[in-house]
């Protein structure tokens, strides 16, 4: 072949190739063992596509931290390709302006997740958002030997719960491992309020924010139950990171902590099995119940015709099942579609998976308050601050109550 024409085929294959081989920007706050672990399954299966990977990781659990830098990232005219956005904020966002549409990638999902969930990624009918999982906030990790030197009985209320807390305490254990964050502590109200309450009690409470519901005899035995909880964290819990919690239990210093499976991420990437070095069971009170944090990336508005591919390609890998499979099985959740290999999932991704199903049929499935799929993001934000000063001050449940009242009417 001529060399000329040789020269001009490759030069236009490699811009046709330029042409649709996109940077991708992707904004997360996965940054634990288990976390890094998992996003990198997403940026290998985005290169495969062809696309460059440019990651944006803001530490923090929980995403405070990232959306404040996402915050900033938008107003200055500068969005991410896409962003780690759940829930209600997707909404938020999408009223703004900010998304783009991805129908493109998107024609069967609707066929393929439950409404609840397809309704949360849309805006106006048009897909905005791609959900890569279904985590359980509503868990308790146990040391597996402290457990059974305890007497192996996992508790089912919170008479048993502080009965093997006092237990490990005198095996000289940090009996309850928490990291003093505003984000922790509202993880553990939660569980708390729907341990104590039950689902449609937290449902009203935390969900609806119905007056009655929170100025309650029963909102205040959760925050009793709350300071009971306190007294047997360490001193050394201000500011410590969920992911170093999670490391007590594991070693043995920490008795046990309450943690969405996130937390089994961690266990997993250190080779650690379920039954065996750690137990997860429902938290106390909760066996019924299901608290779901969905995690879903967001597309943001994009002119480029390669960055629109590249966000049209993010969003079919992430709901493909091959990646959903082998995420979740790094991330500690469950595949958010059917048609997913279940063989390699685990005993407590199983039970997630019939706790899921079988909530969802009798009522008790939930959406997590502490993890931004109930309320909007700024009354969010109040009644969080509301928790975290009960956590870390002598405030009276009493006191407590009127505040998270109060919190409960910020729009
Ligand atoms: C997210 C999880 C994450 C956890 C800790 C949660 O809000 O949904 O994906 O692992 O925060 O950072």
């Amino acid at each position: 072949m001529n060399k000329r024409i040789i020269v001009a085929a490759v030069a236009s294959a490699l811009m046709a190739g330029a042409s649709v081989a996109a940077e991708v920007e992707v904004l997360h706050w996965w940054t634990s063992g288990g976390e890094a672990k998992s996003v990198a399954e997403l940026k290998k299966m985005l290169e495969a596509k062809g696309h460059k990977w440019k990651d944006f990781a803001v530490a923090g659990g929980g995403g405070d931290a990232a959306m404040t830098a996402l915050k900033a990232r938008v107003v200055s005219g500068n969005p991410p390709t896409a962003a780690q956005i759940k829930g209600p904020s997707i909404q938020e966002w999408a009223r703004e302006g900010s998304l783009g549409d991805i129908s493109d990638s998107a024609r069967e999902w609707d066929k393929l997740l439950p409404k609840v969930v397809a309704d949360a990624m849309k805006y106006k009918g048009k897909y905005v958002a791609a959900p890569v999982n279904v985590h359980r906030v509503n868990w308790l990790w146990i040391n597996q030997d402290a457990l059974n030197k305890a007497g192996g009985k996992a508790p089912a209320n919170y008479d048993e719960f502080f009965a093997l807390a006092d237990k490990f305490k005198a095996q000289g254990l940090v009996a309850i491992a928490h990291g003093g964050q505003p984000w922790q502590d509202a993880t553990v109200f939660e569980s708390v309020v729907l341990g104590v309450g039950g689902a449609k009690f937290y449902n009203d409470a935390l969900v609806k924010l119905d007056a009655k519901a929170i100025d309650s005899p029963t909102m205040l035995k959760s925050f009793d139950t709350l300071a009971k909880i306190k007294t047997y964290i360490d001193k050394d819990a201000a500011g410590r990171d969920w992911n170093l919690a999670t490391a007590m239990v594991m070693n043995g210093k920490g008795g046990m902590q309450f943690m969405g499976d996130w937390a089994k991420g961690e266990f997993t990437a250190a080779n650690k099995v379920a039954g065996k070095d750690y137990a997860c069971v429902a938290a106390p009170g909760t066996a019924n119940a299901y608290t779901f944090n969905i995690d879903s990336f967001a597309m943001f508005n994009v002119k480029a015709a390669d960055a629109k591919k590249g966000q049209l390609d993010l969003a079919t890998a992430i709901m493909s099942p091959e990646f959903q499979e082998v995420f979740n099985l790094n991330k500690g959740s469950i595949p958010v579609r059917p048609g997913v290999n279940k063989a390699k999932f685990d005993t407590c991704a199983t039970k997630s998976m019939a706790d899921f199903d079988s909530t969802a049929k009798s009522g008790g499935l939930e959406p997590s308050f502490a993890h931004g799929m109930a309320v909007p993001s700024a009354t969010q934000g109040a009644i969080v601050d509301v928790i975290a000063k009960f956590m870390n001050s002598n405030m009276s449940s009493k006191d407590a109550v009127a505040a998270l009242l109060k919190a409960s009417k910020t729009k």
